[in-house]
């Protein structure tokens, strides 16, 4: 859980999308697509730009979506996923019966209801971002980044997009909400050194981690966006099978890590906290964590 290697990014996917699809009504979706096709204009290609994009996943359950023609610019400081990209985005385009063609720094998809023109590039979002053009974006949105973020990096992007008058969408932010089912006598001490790892410095200053939508609700609102929320959490239950099972096994590990760094006097109590979740993991068990996440939609009237 601490880096973002492919294998976490592809261990979380299934759960990020399930838990997007579950909230895709609450989120009014269909609606804020609809405003987004309807701004661009008939036959024009709505222009999206996704930060920290990872290999894509954001895009894979946005673009269908969103549907219609679509230009997408994925960036990531990481040139280790940005070079998965073209085989992900392929394989994806393939099992859903969609055509894709390579290109050089990009894919073009092209399915019954949508067209997609993908490209991407490496850029360091922490650092000076200004050279990352907006003019022309209908969306920017990003997944899993918001609560990584500071509030200062926040207010600089929300003044950003206001200025190039582009919507936003912030996809499974983590909202501090945790539960496991059955619950440990030590879930609340090792969960609340974990929510504080959240919130140290991951590159772009103090990280909001779970206030982060709390956070953005009120500079949206200065800034004129109307906003909508819901949450998006992940079930994971032991009992769904392997995939469960090796993410509850991962959750474990990285809240258990954490927790240590946070607090090292407090790593023997962390450590026998890991070790029973690890155990009932190998009995017959109920063992199940959600995850709290929201998601958070802002557009401009
Ligand atoms: C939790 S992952 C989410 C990835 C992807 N959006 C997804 O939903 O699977 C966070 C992403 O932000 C990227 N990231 C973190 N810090 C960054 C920075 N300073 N500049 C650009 N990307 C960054 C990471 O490389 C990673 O891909």
């Amino acid at each position: 859980m601490s880096g973002f290697d492919p294998d976490w990014l592809a261990l979380r996917e299934p759960f990020d999308r399930a838990a997007r699809e579950a909230a895709a009504q609450a989120a009014h979706l269909p609606a804020f697509a609809a405003r987004l096709h309807e701004r661009r204009g008939p036959d024009a290609a709505l222009q999206v730009l996704d930060l920290g994009c990872g290999t894509g996943a954001n895009l894979r359950v946005l673009a269908p979506r969103l549907g219609g023609a679509q230009r997408w610019r994925l960036v990531d400081h990481d040139p280790r996923l940005l070079a998965a990209l073209p085989e992900v985005l392929r394989g994806w385009a393939a099992a859903q019966g969609w055509r894709a063609d390579g290109r050089a720094q990009g894919v073009r998809i092209e399915g019954p209801a949508l067209s997609l023109d993908v490209a991407w590039q490496q850029a360091d979002l922490a650092g000076d971002h200004d050279g990352l053009r907006l003019d022309g974006a209908d969306l920017v949105t990003a997944s899993a980044l918001l609560d990584l973020v500071s509030a200062d990096w926040l207010a600089r992007w929300i003044a950003r997009c206001h200025a190039a008058g582009a919507a936003l969408y912030f996809a499974l932010s983590v909202d501090d909400r945790l539960h496991w089912r059955p619950a440990d006598a030590a879930d609340d001490e090792v969960q609340a050194l974990f929510r504080a790892h959240q919130r140290r410095d991951k590159g772009f200053g103090p990280a909001l981690g779970g206030s982060a939508v709390h956070a953005a609700l009120p500079m949206l609102a200065r800034a004129g966006y109307r906003c909508t929320t819901c949450a998006s959490d992940w079930q994971v239950d032991a009992a769904q099978g392997p995939a469960h099972r090796a993410m509850l096994a991962a959750m474990a590990d990285g809240i258990a890590c954490a927790a240590s760094e946070q607090e090292p006097a407090a790593a023997g109590r962390v450590q026998a906290w890991r070790d029973r979740r690890q155990a009932s993991l190998a009995e017959p068990s109920a063992l199940g964590l959600v995850v709290g996440h929201t998601e958070l939609l802002a557009w401009l009237d």
